[in-house]
């Protein structure tokens, strides 16, 4: 289907197209900076790159070109010529920066989370994920095949959960309840971080083998482990779910769901918390949360989902939506449901 275009096109749009292209070369700069560990020889002075060349073993004339790409993509300052500082972007790839992006970056540069994405399109066609077609088994068995791959996806979420950690304590009125349950709580960061705040609240953290391996947790805290498609451990009155649903489309998070609708008390309530999509894409808005609903689909068959489809995935198993509160500067919401 061929159909004339009538909208005018700038010098300007064209650079978009190119920036757009070339963004999976400045994801390669942001990975390969993490991997060498370039950030954490540069401290609070600038460092020349003859100096970072000599520690990391690398031939000088093409680390000067590393650095200046990322002095380019705003992670480093250039003060004189070959000499570099870290921008506040840049810091968040030291190792030791209290909100350090590093594991976050090193495993969304993974294979695993890149590998698949070629196949967009044909995910696009399909409707379903891609991620099978490539690894031979889905995302998480592909995780749980690998000790050192699963550690390394597990401390990512740790890195971007804290930022979760600390709005989310203040953000539910979690001390009117008895034990909160995080199903798919990972390494537990998040569920201690909402225990430290109230003292009388037990947590149950349910995750994988896999996923509980790595969890460090308060004694008022026990760790299940099992799957959520087969059963949730009952015994809570809040259910917490950060970052599980848009992993799996709706058919396999209604089974989620229902497992927890069929042990949650009438007075429970289920939190949700993850991005919700506007209703229409708002000019201006960023796009990292239509990036992340892509990325469900390509690695995972999951989705983001707007209030609206909160609203039907929820009803289907007999929860009703009961509020959305958006948590900055996170880029979640807490959604909060009530059975019915
Ligand atoms: C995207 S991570 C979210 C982790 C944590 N809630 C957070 O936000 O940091 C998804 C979690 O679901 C867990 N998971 C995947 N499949 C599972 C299953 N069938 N049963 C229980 N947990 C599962 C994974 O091990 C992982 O910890």
């Amino acid at each position: 289907m061929s159909v004339p275009v009538s909208v005018q096109a700038s010098p300007q749009d064209r650079d978009r197209i190119a920036q757009l292209v070339c963004g999976h070369m400045a994801t390669r700069v942001v990975g390969a900076a993490a991997s060498l560990g370039l950030a954490d020889l540069i401290g609070s002075e600038p460092v020349p790159a003859s100096e970072l060349a000599g520690a990391l073993g690398c031939h000088p004339g093409a680390l000067l070109r590393l650095l200046r790409a990322m002095a380019a993509l705003e992670l480093l300052t250039e003060t004189e010529a070959g000499v570099f500082r870290l921008t506040g972007a840049g810091s968040l790839l030291r190792t030791d920066h209290e909100d350090s992006m590093h594991s976050f970056v090193g495993m969304t540069t993974h294979p695993a989370m890149l590998d698949a994405w070629r196949l967009l399109d044909e995910a696009v066609r399909a409707g379903s994920t891609v991620f099978d077609r490539v690894f031979g088994t889905d995302f998480f068995r592909h995780l749980g095949q690998d000790g050192q791959l699963s550690e390394q996806f597990n401390t990512a979420m740790r890195q971007s959960a804290r930022i979760a950690a600390r709005v989310l304590p203040s953000a539910f009125d979690f001390g009117r309840y008895g034990t909160l349950a995080d199903i798919g709580g990972g390494n537990g960061t998040l569920l201690s971080a909402i225990l430290a705040e109230h003292p009388r609240l037990r947590g149950i953290l349910f995750d994988t083998p896999e996923g509980i391996a790595q969890a460090r947790l308060p004694r008022r805290c026990e760790r299940q482990s099992g799957d959520f498609f087969a059963a949730v451990p009952a015994g809570a009155e809040l259910y917490l779910l950060k970052s599980i649903l848009h992993d799996w489309d709706d058919a396999r998070s209604a089974s989620i769901l229902d497992n927890i609708r069929a042990v949650i008390p009438e007075h429970g309530r289920l939190l949700v918390v993850e991005p919700v999509l506007p209703e229409v894409v708002e000019p201006g808005e960023s796009a990292l949360a239509y990036l992340s609903d892509l990325n469900m689909l390509v690695n995972l068959g999951g989705q983001e989902r707007t209030g609206a489809e909160f609203a039907r995935l929820f009803a289907g198993s007999g929860f009703e939506l009961a509020d959305v509160t958006p948590l900055p500067p996170a880029r979640f919401s807490l959604i909060e449901a009530v059975p019915v």
